[in-house]
């Protein structure tokens, strides 16, 4: 019998160079170079300073990666890359040097989908993913509701965020609140301290009228108007923002909201596992609000550990392993980087 595929995965689509090495669905090295501090002072990711950073940290972290697995480049069965979505300069950066390790080496590519990635990173963790299942993608450019039917190539969404994603609105929200970027972080940390019952901000897309046309759709852009307006009145009355508080309420507001359509879409669709991914799956309170509500309902609730959340190369390695594993054809050398790669497309087969 074949042993187990060895993946190396490489994500570019940010901010962070991120390269995974596994085995199967074993992690054998997570190597990530973060430009996140360059950015910091312009409170968002500069795409330019990104794909410089990228280039700058590519083949030391590639290196890294495999010091840390104790492998060579020889040893690879698949090259898995981030194809999109992203930025598309940082992208390039990734997609150019994977198929440049590929013609290098004869290993085949694939380039992956980073949205398919971030749920695919939870099987380094706990193993096989159950299909059907509701992966419940959370990141800083992305809030869906996916049925995964299939990881190796039937993922279909069922709802998604119409305006902010829910990362973005932690973002925007801790920028308001005068913490530092990125708030998702801050706005936790901050939150624990804090009164979830101080104020009720609204929940976007849950009223009656709303439930018919946005079942399972997400909208953060009012509650963060509602935020700005509540923090604005408090200065003008020459009041302070009591910070923990608000960061609570405002954490509470987009946890409530995602938790209760991710259970709502497992029930409606007879399925008994739902999957946190993306960067704001690591959020303290969506994790204990999921767990509360997901043993509520009778439905296995899995997520992986924090750092494995947020954007790195094991998660890519991940996917591209479950390829790998599901004979899933590579992807042809001269596929293109696509920064608004459609979210159901998990891997570019010998498609273009
Ligand atoms: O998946 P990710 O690392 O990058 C994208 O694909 O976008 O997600 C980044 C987002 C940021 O908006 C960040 O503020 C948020 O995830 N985030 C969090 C937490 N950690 C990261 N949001 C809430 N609570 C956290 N603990
Ligand atoms: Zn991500």
């Amino acid at each position: 019998m074949k042993s187990e595929p060895v993946v190396m995965g490489i994500e570019t689509s940010c901010d962070e160079t991120g390269v995974g090495i596994v085995r199967g669905t074993e992690l054998l090295a997570d190597a990530v170079a973060s430009s996140v501090e360059e950015h910091a002072r312009f409170g968002g990711v500069v795409p330019e300073v990104a794909s410089r950073a990228h280039l700058e940290a590519m083949v030391p972290t590639v290196q890294r990666a495999l010091d840390d697995a104790g492998l060579t480049l020889a040893d690879l069965d698949g090259i898995a890359v981030t194809a999109g979505p992203g930025l598309a300069g940082a992208l390039m950066v990734g997609v150019g040097a994977a198929k440049a390790y590929s013609i290098a080496t004869g290993v085949p590519l694939y380039g992956v989908n980073h949205l398919s990635a971030h749920i695919a990173v939870d099987t380094l963790e706990n193993g096989p993913i159950p299909e059907p299942a509701i992966g419940l993608l959370v990141s800083g450019g992305h809030s869906s509701i996916m049925l995964v039917e299939d990881l190796a190539g039937k993922v279909t969404q069922l709802g998604a965020s119409i305006d902010d994603a829910a990362g973005e609105a932690f973002d925007k929200v801790a920028r308001l609140l005068g913490l530092p970027f990125p708030g998702g972080p801050y706005i936790d940390r901050a939150a624990q301290n804090g009164d979830r019952a101080y104020v009720r901000f609204p929940r976007g897309l849950t009223a009656a009228k709303d439930m018919e046309r946005h079942r399972y759709d997400f909208s953060f852009s009012g509650l963060k108007t509602a935020v700005a307006r509540w923090i604005e009145t408090r200065r003008a009355d020459g009041e302070d923002v009591p910070v923990d508080d608000v960061a609570a309420a405002f954490q509470e507001a987009v946890c409530d909201v995602l938790t209760g359509k991710a259970i709502l879409a497992a029930k409606e669709h007879g399925v008994d596992t739902i999957l946190l991914g993306g960067g704001v799956a690591a959020n303290s309170r969506l994790r204990a609000l999921a767990t509360e509500r997901a043993e509520q309902a009778g439905i296995t609730l899995r997520y992986p550990r924090p750092k494995l959340c947020t954007d790195n190369g094991a998660m890519v390695a991940a996917l591209g392993s479950h390829l790998v594993a599901a004979g899933v054809a590579p992807s042809r050398i001269d596929f293109p980087a696509n920064s608004s790669m459609n979210i159901e497309v998990v891997s570019l087969a010998d498609r273009l």
